[in-house]
């Protein structure tokens, strides 16, 4: 499959062109006789408008509540662009966070797209600009590989999107005109990987029309985009359930699998494989890149290389996560017996990981905040790396920030996090909302200590080295405590033994 034009040059070239004018080297030209033969002779479009997304009914709600922070302000929300991956080959596309939760789209809608909630006297009124798909007498119909319908499928009118969204919707072509019209001040979030495009239209109008630098990047934006997800609502909380179901069931495929990749080597690529086959069938994609771990590879926090066997009596550490077509994912991690059995020291760990992880659910309540979580979780930690033997100074030495930290040796990261279309979601919150904030129902977080002793750590007794455990389950806060919303895979290491037996032997 080869591109016929160049993103930087979207007008196809002509039969008769100088070879100083030829575009790219790859590229066959367009005659006129295929140029006149091609827009006929195809049905129309379909007269039926599509059914809104799943998320349209829940986006104006979400609106309305970013809304009331900003009034009198116009907001910029944009999708993000393409991204090019090597030549003219792009990463699939995969909307930003914010602007998935404010519009409902998912999977790879919409590049390019912008949100513009504009000021009005009683809040804000959105239009969603986006690149409308062309008639088929278009160029583009046939020659972008980028838009056109011949390469990445049949995208929606405005009348379409309309329909999908429940927004109203304006060719992206108009957007300029749009931002021109003055505002009392326009703020703008500014994706990761920004779109030149954009910034220099903002740029252009910020210059035109004397705005500020806020408007080319708005801080404050950012963080109540990313607040605004703190507690879902309720089509979000079954997007959560569905997607801990589905891991669930790549999980159990995993298990299923686990003799095949012993045998095959490189296992821990045969883990990824097969956990993504079932995340990609059942979901979107992985949440994030899994890590599958085995042996010394699980004391890498982000093992992602993932290149490693797989042998019988080691641990698997399998932390990952199906995303589903609304952009909403799981993190779940098992910690599990390649052979299906425990040795001894590797159940030593693991019930001490367990018996902090039952800690940190136990504190997450509503009221509680979400840094108990983890004070609970890393007290049982630190208290079973002193009863070991392993702290040099007591718990309570340890456990003081300022005096201590030793236990932080052998896990080093956080308990939880908040989880949702991003798998560290609401990441820009504020930290007395997150940190310090107090857990309400309806927010859902991860609870996942571990404990890693590498084999190269001489601190740590001889059986114990090599050996790696997390063990991570994702949580929804409820009126009176919480819900594990990942409570189909077992979690005690007998449960765990008799789980993977039904599908091994
Ligand atoms: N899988 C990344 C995490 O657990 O945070
Ligand atoms: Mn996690
Ligand atoms: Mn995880």
């Amino acid at each position: 499959m080869t591109d016929p034009t160049a993103a930087s040059a979207p007008t196809p070239p002509e039969v008769g062109r100088s070879a100083e004018e030829q575009l790219p080297n790859r590229q066959t030209p367009f005659s006129a006789p295929f140029r006149a033969f091609i827009p006929e002779g195809w049905a129309p479009y379909p007269a039926d408008l599509p059914d809104p997304l799943p998320a349209t009914g829940h986006a104006p709600a979400r609106r309305a509540a970013l809304s009331a922070q900003f009034a009198g302000d116009r907001l910029v929300i944009p999708a993000g662009e393409l991204s090019v991956r090597s030549n003219d080959t792009d990463y699939r596309f995969r909307p930003h966070s914010a602007f998935a939760h404010l519009t409902g789209l998912g999977t790879d809608r919409e590049p390019g797209a912008v949100l513009v909630l504009e000021p009005t006297d009683s809040g804000h009124d959105a239009t969603l600009y986006f690149k409308p798909r062309a008639p088929r007498t278009d160029p583009e119909f046939y020659a972008d590989a980028r838009y056109g319908e011949m390469w990445v499928g049949q995208r929606e009118s405005l009348a379409e999107m309309q329909a999908l969204t429940g927004l109203d919707c304006a060719p992206i072509s108009q957007l300029g005109e749009a931002l021109a019209k003055n505002a009392g001040s326009t703020r703008v979030l500014i994706v990761a990987d920004a779109d030149a495009q954009l910034t220099a239209t903002l740029n252009g109008q910020r210059t035109a029309l004397g705005l500020g630098a806020e408007a080319a990047s708005d801080e404050q934006l950012a963080v109540a985009l990313s607040e605004l997800r703190l507690v879902k609502d309720a089509f979000e909380i079954e997007q959560m359930r569905i997607a801990c179901d589905v891991t669930a069931d790549g999980f159990e495929a995993v298990v299923a699998a686990l003799p095949e990749a012993v045998w095959r080597g490189r296992g821990e690529r045969w883990v990824e494989g097969v956990f993504g086959l079932h995340a990609r069938h059942a979901g979107n994609a992985v949440g994030y890149d899994t890590i599958a771990a085995s042996g010394d590879h699980a004391n890498t926090l982000h093992w992602i290389r993932n290149d490693g066997d797989l042998r019988p009596g080691d641990l698997l550490l399998l932390d990952a996560g199906v995303e589903l077509d609304s952009l909403y994912t799981a993190d779940i991690t098992r910690t599990l017996p390649v052979g299906g059995r425990f040795t001894p020291a590797q159940r030593r760990v693991y019930d001490a990981v367990l018996a902090a992880q039952q800690a940190g659910i136990a504190a997450a309540r509503p009221g509680a905040t979400f840094a108990d979580v983890h004070a609970a979780a890393i007290r049982v930690i630190a208290q079973h790396l002193h009863d070991w033997g392993l702290l040099p100074v007591d718990v309570e030495t340890s456990l003081n920030p300022e005096t201590g930290g030793h236990h932080r040796r052998w896990m080093v990261h956080g308990t939880s996090h908040h989880l949702g279309i991003d798998v560290h979601d609401c990441a820009l919150a504020r930290q007395q909302h997150y940190r310090e904030g107090t857990l309400q129902p309806g927010m859902v977080i991860t609870v996942e200590p571990g404990l890693y002793f590498k084999s190269s750590d001489l601190l740590v007794p001889e059986e114990l080295r090599g050996i790696g455990v997390r063990i991570e389950d994702d949580v929804l806060i409820t009126e009176t405590g919480c819900e594990i919303l990942s409570a189909r895979l077992p979690r005690t290491a007998d449960d765990v033994e008799a789980w993977m037996a039904r599908m091994l032997f």
